[in-house]
């Protein structure tokens, strides 16, 4: 492992500001700016594996959580980036605040900003909200997930993830198998993949596929005929709280049709890999003994890639500032 100070020169080589005021979807970045956001992501990645992992980047900054939907991986990823970087962070308690007392969203995020915030993570339920409260705070803003739009630091842990895994991304065959539909996931992978050279390969049960068809991504009617060959497959959890009940596929049938598992597997290239962003259902999207096979499964690199890229894309925001 390199050495701690050859860690933190790397970081301060490859720090530039970040070239938006906020990340609100990955066309935010162009590929450049997003491999070297990557690149940067890289460098967090080492520091994170050293015993004392701090850095204070963002001494004296705020950095505010409002997540107005459920999440453990995304909201305590960005606590611990924050953190780690040395500012004040806060999480705002969502039962309790005052959106809950009919308050917009917009007048919500503005009183945070008010107290003097630097930095703002933002997840809704609705598409375009988090985009809304940029437009009414000084803050930067991070998009955490609007709704079914966009979570552009998912997108850019697992570009992250892959490329740690294989040592490159261009030229590799990724396909996403899911609910495609109500997956902001899919949609931010959809829109940054393919700009870094990837292949990807879509396919998903007829109902739960996209409402649009997406540039420059193949659509598979099977999930043989998504995983042959592949060098990546990611699954995708079924959003039911996102859908009419009407639509949701029983578990059982589900993990028949679409559930991944060796069999399946052994369709796609050798060494391929297996991930998902999480939370997972367990045997319905993935067998058990495939996501816990660390020989083939990247969904724990995925979680500890991510405090990396978040720590990246803070970072780089809060330079941007100063
Ligand atoms: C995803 C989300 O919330 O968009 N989870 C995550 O952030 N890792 C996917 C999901 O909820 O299924």
């Amino acid at each position: 492992m390199p050495a701690r100070p050859d860690i933190e020169a790397e970081i301060h080589a490859r720090l530039v500001p970040f070239p938006k005021p906020h990340l609100l979807g990955v066309e935010d970045l162009s590929p450049e700016e997003a491999l070297r956001l990557l690149d940067l992501a890289d460098a967090f990645a080492g520091l994170n594996e050293l015993p004392r992992r701090s850095l204070e980047l963002l001494k004296g900054l705020t950095q505010a959580n409002l997540f107005f939907e459920n999440s453990t991986r995304t909201r305590s990823s960005f606590e611990i980036a924050g953190k780690r970087l040395g500012a004040d962070v806060v999480n705002l308690d969502v039962a309790t605040s005052s959106t809950a007392k009919g308050e917009t969203l917009s007048d919500t995020a503005a009183t945070i900003d008010a107290m003097g915030c630097d930095l703002m993570v933002v997840r809704h339920a609705g598409e375009g909200s988090v985009a809304e409260v940029a437009g009414a705070v000084k803050a930067s803003v991070i998009n955490a997930g609007d709704g079914k739009n966009e979570h552009p630091t998912q997108a850019l842990l697992d570009a992250l993830t892959i490329r740690r895994a294989f040592g490159r991304l261009d030229g590799l065959t990724v396909a996403i198998v899911g609910d495609l539909r109500h997956s902001r996931v899919a949609r931010s992978n959809a829109r940054l993949l393919p700009r870094l050279g990837v292949k990807l390969r879509m396919a998903g049960p007829p109902p739960l596929m996209p409402e649009n068809p997406v540039q420059g991504v193949e659509l598979a009617d099977s999930l043989d005929a998504a995983v042959a060959g592949a060098d990546v497959v990611m699954m995708l959890r079924i959003q039911r709280e996102r859908m009419d009940a009407s639509v949701a596929p029983s578990p059982e049938a589900y993990a028949q049709a679409w559930g991944l598992n060796r069999d399946r597997l052994a369709l796609a290239a050798a060494g391929a890999k297996v991930m998902h962003p999480g939370p997972m259902n367990r045997d319905v999207e993935m067998d058990s003994t495939l996501a816990d096979d660390r020989n083939v499964s990247l969904i724990r690199d995925q979680v500890r890639n991510g405090v990396a890229v978040r720590m990246a894309v803070l970072a780089s925001l809060a330079a941007r500032r100063s």
